[in-house]
């Protein structure tokens, strides 16, 4: 069968991994498929750089926005930012009919409804399972696994750096600014780590899953969030000393007046699940109106794990399995109306 050609925006921690993971994977990943998927063109910043894998084989592309035209069925970004090169291709992609995947939760956040519109316009697909804790299948089990249940609440902890953080300031009693370098060194921070800190990229993450679990479109501003800046060696062993653990967690829940979504440090008792996720790892939570409690759990960053995720799009994309991208049609996705009425957003 004809190979999947694809080209690839963004050659960082994620980039490069997918060029690993369809290398090391590769003639298990065809049978999976159905066909091969093979990257035919790339494009970064800085041609030069070695990313310990060989581009000779691959078109270098200068203009990243002329990778739409490129002679590729899919583009995948991987280069971040809300708007700017990362939204031009989306669009320009979309608008040429061809399948667009993505692990930019900043850019769906801002742009998801239209970008949906498009791709549902052109019948191309949109996918981004990696845009939501990494690794985890979460957008898939909720887009697909849970699709004939009412959702009544969708939280949990969805940004590995504030995880590694709080959970190692936690073990080790060591300094914030120490374990934040750190988690940025591992690859797992955004390229501007205040992002991940004040709990922007959790709102980002919220509001995709929210748009999924309940039928909203993703709107970062309806989300209040903050971060943990102020949480303090001190706030976390005096936390452990009543039985809890802190924890950022992302709270999104349908109610009477409206949705709830919400961002923001939360005591967790130790006897709960979510106490016990540690490290970057993230766990997500569903309630189901028959499935009743899921809980998701894995790798929520880095390289290897959302790398993996970005893969699993193109196989889909490669068997021709997707629908709408956010599980209904963007027409009948409604604007959130915040829980209280008024706007509930933080920072
Ligand atoms: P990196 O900063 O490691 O990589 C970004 C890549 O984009 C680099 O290759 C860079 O080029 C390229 N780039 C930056 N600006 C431009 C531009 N203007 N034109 C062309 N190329 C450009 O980021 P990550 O790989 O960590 O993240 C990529 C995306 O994945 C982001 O949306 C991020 O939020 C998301 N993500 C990241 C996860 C992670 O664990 N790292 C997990 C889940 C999602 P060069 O290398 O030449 O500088
Ligand atoms: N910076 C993000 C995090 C990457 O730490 O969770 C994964 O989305």
């Amino acid at each position: 069968a004809d190979a999947l050609r694809v080209a690839l925006a963004g050659l960082g921690t994620v980039g490069a991994g997918v060029v690993r993971v369809l290398d090391a994977n590769r003639d298990l990943i065809a049978r999976r498929a159905g066909r091969p998927i093979e990257v035919v063109a790339v494009s970064a910043r800085d041609r030069h750089k070695d990313r310990g894998i060989d581009l000779n084989r691959f078109d270098w592309v200068d203009d990243t926005g002329a990778l739409a035209h490129a002679d590729a069925d899919v583009v995948v970004e991987l280069i971040g930012g809300s708007d700017g090169p990362a939204l031009a291709l989306a669009r320009a992609t979309l608008a040429a009919g061809k399948g667009f995947v993505t692990a930019n939760k900043a850019m769906l956040a801002h742009h998801g409804y239209e970008l949906a519109q498009a791709a549902e316009a052109a019948g191309a697909p949109l996918k981004f399972e990696a845009a939501v804790a990494g690794g985890i299948p979460v957008i898939k089990g909720l887009r697909e696994g849970a699709a004939a249940n009412a959702i009544a609440r969708v939280y949990g902890v969805l940004n590995g750096t504030c995880n590694f953080i709080l959970s190692t300031m936690e073990a080790e009693g060591r300094d914030f600014a120490e374990v934040l370098a750190e988690a940025q060194a591992l690859g797992f921070a955004e390229a501007d780590p205040s992002f991940d800190i004040d709990g922007v990229d959790a709102a980002h993450k919220l509001s995709i899953l929210a748009a999924i679990a309940f039928g909203s479109r993703p709107a970062f501003d309806a989300v209040e969030a903050h971060g943990i800046r102020g949480v303090l060696a001190a706030d976390i062993a005096e936390a452990a000393a009543l039985g809890y653990r802190v924890r950022l967690l992302g709270v999104a829940e349908a109610g009477a007046s409206g949705l709830f979504q919400r961002v923001h440090p939360h005591l967790v008792p130790v006897s709960h699940p979510l106490a016990h996720v540690t490290g970057s790892t993230n766990a997500v939570v569903a309630e189901g109106n028959f499935v009743g409690r899921l809980l998701f759990q894995g790798a929520g960053a880095g390289e290897g794990p959302t790398a993996s995720a970005v893969v699993a799009d193109l196989i889909d994309i490669a068997r021709r399995e997707f629908g709408p991208p956010f599980a209904m049609p963007a027409a009948s996705l409604e604007t959130p109306e915040p829980a209280d009425g008024g706007s509930r957003r933080g920072r």
